[in-house]
C-alpha cells in the first residue's frame, strides 16, 4: 500500500545514477512510498531495466559532467510533474589510488562527477525550487566527506568535502526561500561502487608504493560485494527523512557512519585546544578576544556568564535535543575544567536549551566550538 494517500503529500523526486546502486533503490523507495520520479541516468534503458514502467516515473538522459543534460532533464521534469520537491545528487564514482600514482585527468574526473555534478545539478533545479519557494536539495556524500580515513582516498575524498562546503555554505542562502539541503553521509553500503564498472584503480608506476598498492587494491576489491548496510534501506531512511518537517542538514547513515563522525569530532575538538595559547594569540591586540574583530560571535567570559544554546530551528522535539545534548557531552569531554554536574539540560518553552554555568576559561572555547554550528544559535546572559 502506499504511504501517500493524498495528492498534497506527494513530492516530486529527481535522483541522479537512477539506473544501478542506490539510485535505483531511492526511486523505487519514492515511488512506493507514493511519490512521483524523474530518474535520471546516462543510459535511461538502465532506469527501466531495473524499476520497469509506472504511471509517476519519467526517465530522463542525465549525465551529471554535462550541463546541457542536465538543464534538459530538470526541465523535462518540470514539464511532466509541475514541480520538483526533492532533488538528490546520487550519481557518483570512484577514482581509487595513491595521490602520486594517479593521473591527473583520473583525480579531476572524480570531482568533475562528485563534486562539480552535484553543482550543476543543484544550480539547474534551484530556479524552479526558488519560485514554489519549498524544496529540499540532498547529496548524497560519504563518510570520505567527513574524515579521509585510509588509503586510495585523495580524491574521492576531495571531492566528497567539497560537496559538504558546497551543500554547507548554500544552506544559509538558500534557506529564505524556504530550500533546504541535507548531506547523506553512506559508510560501505552494498551497491556496485567497489565495481570495475565504477572504480577505477590507479596504475601502479612507482616502486617505492608497490608492496601497499598491492595490498590496497586487493583490500578495496575484497570489499566488494561484503559492504555491510543494504541500500534499500538507506533509501527507505531518505523517503522518510525527506517527509519531514525539518529534515536533518546532515545524516549518518549507518553505525560505521556514526563511528566517523565520533571520531572525527572528537579529533577536531582535540586539535582545536591542541595548541590554545598559540591559536588564540593571532589576533590584532584591538580584537576581539575571540579573534574576530567584526561582529564577534562571543563575548568576552566574565564570571557568572550564563550561555544558552539554542536549536536554531526552534523546534522542541526529541531529536534536537538529543543532539544538543550529544554536543555538549562531546565537548564537555574535550575541556578538562568542566564539571559535568554545573551544566543542566533543559527544555524551556518551546525550545531546545542547555543552560551552562561557566565556571572554567574553557567556556570560551566551548562557546566557540558550539557556535560555529550553523544549526544552533548561541544567547550570553
Ligand atoms: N556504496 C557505498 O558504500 C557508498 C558509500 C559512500 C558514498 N556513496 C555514494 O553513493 C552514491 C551512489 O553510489 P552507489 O554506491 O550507488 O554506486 P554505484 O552502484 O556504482 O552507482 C553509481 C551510479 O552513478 C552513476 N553515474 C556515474 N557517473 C555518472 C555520470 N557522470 N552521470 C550520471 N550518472 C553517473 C552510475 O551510472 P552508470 O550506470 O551510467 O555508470 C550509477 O548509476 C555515490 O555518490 C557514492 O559516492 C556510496
Amino acid at each position: 500500500m502506499k504511504d501517500v494517500d493524498h495528492m498534497a503529500d506527494q513530492q516530486i523526486w529527481l535522483v541522479t545514477g537512477a539506473g544501478r546502486g542506490l539510485g535505483v533503490d531511492i526511486a523505487r523507495a519514492a515511488l512506493a512510498a507514493g511519490h512521483a520520479v524523474v530518474a535520471t541516468a546516462r543510459r535511461p534503458a538502465s532506469i527501466v531495466a531495473a524499476l520497469g514502467r509506472h504511471d509517476d516515473l519519467l526517465t530522463v538522459p542525465l549525465d551529471v559532467t554535462d550541463e546541457g543534460s542536465v538543464a534538459d532533464a530538470v526541465r523535462a521534469g518540470v514539464e511532466r510533474f509541475g514541480r520538483l520537491d526533492v532533488v538528490v545528487n546520487n550519481a557518483g564514482s570512484f577514482h581509487a589510488g595513491f595521490f602520486e600514482e594517479m593521473d591527473a585527468g583520473d583525480f579531476r574526473a572524480q570531482i568533475e562527477t562528485t563534486l562539480f555534478g552535484p553543482v550543476a545539478v543543484t544550480r539547474a533545479a534551484l530556479p524552479q525550487m526558488r519560485a514554489q519557494r519549498s524544496g529540499l536539495v540532498v547529496t548524497i556524500s560519504s563518510t570520505a566527506g567527513i574524515a579521509a580515513e585510509g588509503e586510495f582516498l585523495t580524491a574521492y575524498a576531495a571531492s566528497k568535502f567539497g560537496v559538504e562546503g558546497f551543500m554547507e555554505g548554500l544552506a544559509p542562502e538558500i534557506a529564505p526561500f524556504g530550500i533546504r539541503t541535507m548531506i547523506l553521509e553512506p559508510g560501505f553500503f552494498r551497491t556496485e561502487l567497489l565495481t570495475p564498472q565504477s572504480t577505477r584503480f590507479a596504475e601502479p608506476s612507482i616502486a617505492d608504493y608497490a608492496d601497499r598498492s598491492e595490498a590496497t587494491t586487493a583490500a578495496w576489491r575484497g570489499m566488494d560485494g561484503r559492504q555491510g548496510g543494504d541500500p534499500a534501506r538507506l533509501a527507505q531512511a531518505l523517503v522518510h527523512l525527506a517527509a519531514l518537517p525539518e529534515p536533518p542538514a546532515r545524516f549518518a547513515a549507518g553505525a560505521d557512519a556514526i563511528q566517523t563522525f565520533e571520531r572525527k569530532a572528537a579529533t577536531l575538538l582535540a586539535q582545536a585546544v591542541a595548541h590554545r595559547d598559540l591559536s588564540g594569540s593571532l589576533a590584532h591586540d584591538d580584537a576581539d578576544l575571540d579573534g574576530r574583530a567584526a561582529a564577534p560571535a562571543v563575548a568576552p567570559y566574565r564570571r557568572g556568564m550564563k550561555i544558552v544554546v539554542t536549536s536554531r530551528s526552534g523546534s522542541p522535539d526529541d531529536q534536537v535535543r538529543q543532539e544538543l545534548e550529544a554536543v555538549d557531552q562531546a565537548l564537555r569531554q574535550s575541556f578538562s575544567g568542566f564539571d559535568p554536574d554545573v551544566i543542566v539540560p533543559e527544555v524551556e518553552r518551546s525550545f531546545a536549551q542547555l543552560a551552562v554555568q561557566p565556571s572554567p576559561a574553557d567556556v570560551l572555547a566551548y562557546a566557540r566550538a558550539i557556535g560555529d554550528r550553523a544549526d544552533f544559535e548561541l544567547v550570553i546572559d
